[in-house]
């Protein structure tokens, strides 16, 4: 099997690295860069470096203290739903596309004949401020959207949420099925979720007009505080790929809860240019689609749809009918 991304819910904490090494760069180019003398002898490249620098460096203290130290803009969109995307998320490919940007620009400056090597950089940067769009993008209503599967077998099924974060797929399933009973539940305790999400939950639940229909649970993915066959359906967006070794232990806990013929919706991220772009070389280590059917496989699921959408690999898994 391929070895996933991260081991714990907290998965996305490598951002604040993207913070430090901003930081670092930030003031690289705000007291190193400049004094170089190719780059002082001309003042508008002076000048711009000492500009770049303190809008990277500026940019990196904000993700790194989460919005604390420079105040958080936080854009609600207008459905008014809050996904709570921590800044290190939301901004950080951006900063690391202006410091590809700077360290092209330095390079041509001072090492002309290296030019191949700043051609690199700005393709860096572009992959960069491609992903800053998806990332910034994830935190709107928009992109909650679910794939159209069948998944419920009648409407007034109860469907568990796996992983629900601050409700962005429980928002999308309670609207998608009007008369399904939704159970959500997380650990809320990821840190790139502001406050772990579950107060953002529940106000998003109350605006979507849900929260009558949707329970909240505490509990992990690898050992579901539910007896056995206690859903009809489950679905689990973006979170079983955050659980490294430990996700065909949350597969086999989705079909235990599951009643015999009930679907599983499995959304994952899978290796692709969007995942390029979000994670750079760190998307070659997510798992491809056949891992993912091995692992479903293993568990005892059936595959009866898959497909993609949105750079994501979705399955429709089933429960055999005993
Ligand atoms: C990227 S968010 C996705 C949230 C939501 N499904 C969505 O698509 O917006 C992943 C969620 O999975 C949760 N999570 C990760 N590992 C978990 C575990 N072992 N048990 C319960 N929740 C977990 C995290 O707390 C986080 O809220």
């Amino acid at each position: 099997m391929t070895a996933n991304p991260g081991t714990r819910a907290s998965s996305h904490s490598h951002m604040w690295l993207v913070g430090l090494l901003g930081l670092a760069a930030g003031l690289a180019l705000l007291i190193y860069v400049p004094t170089l003398p190719a780059v002082s002898g001309v003042v508008l490249a002076f000048a711009g470096f000492h500009l770049a620098g303190a809008v990277v460096s500026l940019a990196s203290l904000y993700v790194l203290t989460n919005g604390k130290v420079l105040g958080r803009y936080r854009r609600v969109q207008g459905s008014g739903f809050d996904f709570g995307w921590v800044p290190a998320w939301t901004y950080g490919p951006w900063i690391a596309a202006l410091i590809s940007v700077a360290a092209a620009m330095a390079l041509q400056i001072v090492a002309p004949l290296w030019w191949p090597l700043a051609m690199a950089f700005l393709l860096l940067a572009a992959a960069f401020f491609a992903g800053g769009l998806v990332t910034h993008a994830s935190g709107r209503y928009e992109a909650a959207v679910l794939p159209m599967v069948d998944l419920l077998a009648r409407p007034e099924s109860r469907v568990l949420d796996g992983g629900c974060g601050a409700g962005r797929t429980t928002v999308a399933l309670g609207r998608a099925c009007s008369g399904a009973r939704i159970v959500a539940l997380d650990r809320f305790d990821s840190d790139y979720i502001e406050g772990g999400g579950r107060r953002l939950l529940e106000r998003n639940l109350q605006l979507a007009g849900l929260s009558s229909r949707v329970e909240i649970a505490q509990g992990d993915l690898t050992a579901l505080p539910f007896p056995d066959l206690a859903f009809d359906a489950t679905v689990s967006a973006h979170a079983i790929d955050h659980l490294g070794p430990q996700a065909a232990t949350a597969l086999r806990e989705m079909r235990r809860v599951l009643k015999p013929g009930g679907r599983f919706l499995l959304i994952v991220w899978v290796p692709g240019w969007t995942m390029f772009a979000v994670a750079n070389v760190l998307s070659f280590f997510l798992a491809p689609p056949r891992a993912w059917r091995a692992m479903a496989a293993d568990a005892g699921f059936a595959i009866v749809d898959e497909g993609r959408f949105n750079g994501n690999w979705f399955a429709v898994l089933q429960k055999p009918d005993v």
